[in-house]
């Protein structure tokens, strides 16, 4: 990065302020994706902190994203939820996009549970369904687009992390047994990540598909990976809000129109999922 304060002290600044508004230490952060926010409402003993107000944060431009940390406790977790998140798209360098999990760090995380409005190439999902992210595939990241590039400071992590097992085995587990209780159908595959913001090609669309993704969306690989250099253990879903048209003449094209009116049909599912985790996570105060 390039600003003054540097990184460290950027990140300290910003836990200061949200200390000083609400002193109780962050077990686990949710960032809720496109039109999924609405978890954030079933939040009790509930405090609002909105990004615009912390020192340091971007603020999110983008309609069905309110930008702001919701702090309190859900099904009886600890939780600090992200209704809404900035995207790289937006013109935000990506320290910045991954400088919420490195303050949400800073306050004490463990767990990160992240979900976003995807795409789905798999030929076998259909719209609203949901995926349990199994692995990434950067592009963003892989073609130089990536939250660890810079100078690396070693209070945050290390220079070379291992992205190896990014989703923790652990937590997949609970959500494939949350699912089952709640007869959701929870698909399963590997995320793409670009940079957006037009949706993909038909040409595109098939490249992904032949390099092993399952769904494609414009977020959430930069935060794992600076949850993972924080040694944060990482969760993710995907809400299915289209399908890819993988030839120019199979239908509409996407709009961001239907991925809003996908996501109210995702988020029970996603809800009822992220519950029976919560549930089985349980962490101590
Ligand atoms: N492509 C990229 N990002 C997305 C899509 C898509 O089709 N749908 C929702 N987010």
């Amino acid at each position: 990065m390039t600003d003054a304060p540097d990184l460290y002290t950027t990140i300290q600044n910003a836990a200061a302020y949200i200390r000083s508004r609400d002193a109780r230490p962050w077990k686990v952060l949710l960032i809720l994706g496109s039109g999924l926010g609405g978890l954030a409402e079933k939040t009790v003993n509930a405090n609002r902190i909105s990004y615009a107000d912390i020192p340091g944060f971007a603020r999110s431009t983008v309609a069905g994203h309110s930008g702001q940390f919701v702090i309190g406790d859900l099904f009886g977790v600890p939780v600090s939820i992200m209704q809404g998140r900035v995207h790289f798209y937006e013109g935000h360098p990506l320290w910045q996009i991954g400088l919420p999990v490195r303050v949400a760090k800073a306050m004490g995380i463990e767990t990160l549970i992240v979900t976003n409005a995807a795409g789905g190439i798999n030929r076998t999902f259909n719209v609203a369904d949901l995926m349990m992210i199994t692995d990434h595939i950067s592009l963003a990241g892989l073609a130089g687009h990536n939250p660890l590039i810079g100078p690396n400071d070693e209070r945050l992590g290390p220079r070379f992390p291992a992205v190896t097992g990014a989703y923790d085995a652990e937590l997949q587990a609970f959500a494939i047994a949350a699912a089952r209780e709640a007869a959701v159908d929870l698909k399963q595959g590997v995320y793409a990540c670009v940079s957006g913001p037009m949706f993909e090609t038909p040409a595109e669309l098939r490249f992904l598909r032949g390099i092993g993704a399952d769904a494609v969306g414009m977020s959430t690989a930069h935060e794992v990976v600076v949850a993972r250099h924080a040694d944060v253990r990482v969760l993710g879903f995907s809400g299915i809000t289209n399908t890819a048209r993988l030839s120019a003449d199979e239908g509409e094209p996407p709009s961001h129109q239907e991925v809003m009116e996908a996501a109210p049909k995702i988020a029970p599912k996603l809800h009822a999922v992220i519950e029976g985790v919560l549930r089985r996570m349980n962490p101590p105060r």
